[in-house]
């Protein structure tokens, strides 16, 4: 039987703000399967960065936990990496030595640090700009750039908080499908914050809906249409139809 690979459990988490104790996210339970596409959709300060980052471990709860594997994540993990909603990049850093970074931190030789930073370059589609800056770059290949840096360590779980949601459709399209691709062929369990729909529903294996703040699970849809996802499947029915229901779901 095969166990899940992520297990969040009474996963709460109150800030102390300048105008006392806000909770943001309210016992919250679920489990990813390796190998699951999830994607976390919810109203706008409902608190799905907060529990993202919780699940990487840049975040510590106030009561609950996040289990990796059956072990209580305590601080981040290389098996987890996150992609933020903006790039972050380095501008005085070129693409390669940006892309390479979190293995410099490691003490990972140069070397071998630049041929890992070299192959997923190429993943990516931007081998040609490994010595380029930041500011060469468009806003597309900025964020794959950071999706680059993601995967370098060879993580088995991305995080990924909006990655797209700063672009035009047309771009953002190409990059969900790149996404796809990688989580694919990289057997990567993936986890994604987004505020549209369909991208959710073309995207994911299930999406799970977050209620407005406090944070807890809505509902939890079951993305059951063909994989690779074949052209056009946005304008079936069955689509629309779970489209649909999930925008009933998220109460505003
Ligand atoms: N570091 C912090 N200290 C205090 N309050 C915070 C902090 N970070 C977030 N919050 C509060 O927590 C709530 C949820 O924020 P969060 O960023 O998790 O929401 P979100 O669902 O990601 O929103 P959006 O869709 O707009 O990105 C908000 O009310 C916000 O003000
Ligand atoms: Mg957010």
């Amino acid at each position: 039987m095969v166990s899940p690979i992520l297990q969040v459990k009474s996963l709460t988490k109150a800030y102390e703000t300048t105008y006392g104790e806000l909770l943001v996210v309210d016992n919250i339970n679920f489990s990813v399967m390796p190998g699951e596409f999830v994607c976390i959709v919810g109203p706008s300060g409902s608190g799905k960065t907060t529990l993202l980052q919780m699940l990487g471990g840049l975040l510590t709860p106030t009561e609950g936990a996040v289990l990796l594997a059956g072990q209580p994540l305590v601080a981040p993990p290389q098996e987890i990496s996150m992609v933020f909603q903006k790039p972050n990049l380095m501008p005085w850093r070129t693409v390669l030595d940006n892309v390479t970074l979190p293995l410099q931190i490691q003490g990972v030789p140069r070397q071998e640090a630049n041929e890992k930073g070299q192959r997923i370059l190429q993943l990516v589609g931007l081998s040609e700009f490994a010595q380029a800056h930041p500011r060469e770059l468009s806003g597309g290949m900025e964020q794959r750039v950071a999706v680059a840096r993601a995967l370098v360590q060879q993580p088995r779980i991305l995080l990924l908080d909006e990655p797209f949601g700063a672009l035009d459709a047309l771009t953002r399209e190409r990059l969900n499908r790149e996404i796809l691709h990688l989580w694919r062929t990289q057997k990567l369990t993936a986890i994604m914050v987004t505020h549209n729909i369909h991208e959710a529903v073309l995207l994911a294996d299930r999406v799970l809906v977050l209620s407005p703040r406090p944070a807890v699970i809505a509902a939890d849809f079951q993305i059951d249409l063909p994989r690779p996802r074949p052209q056009g499947i946005e304008y079936r029915e069955s689509f629309g139809a779970l489209a649909y229901q999930i925008r009933q779901a998220i109460r505003e």
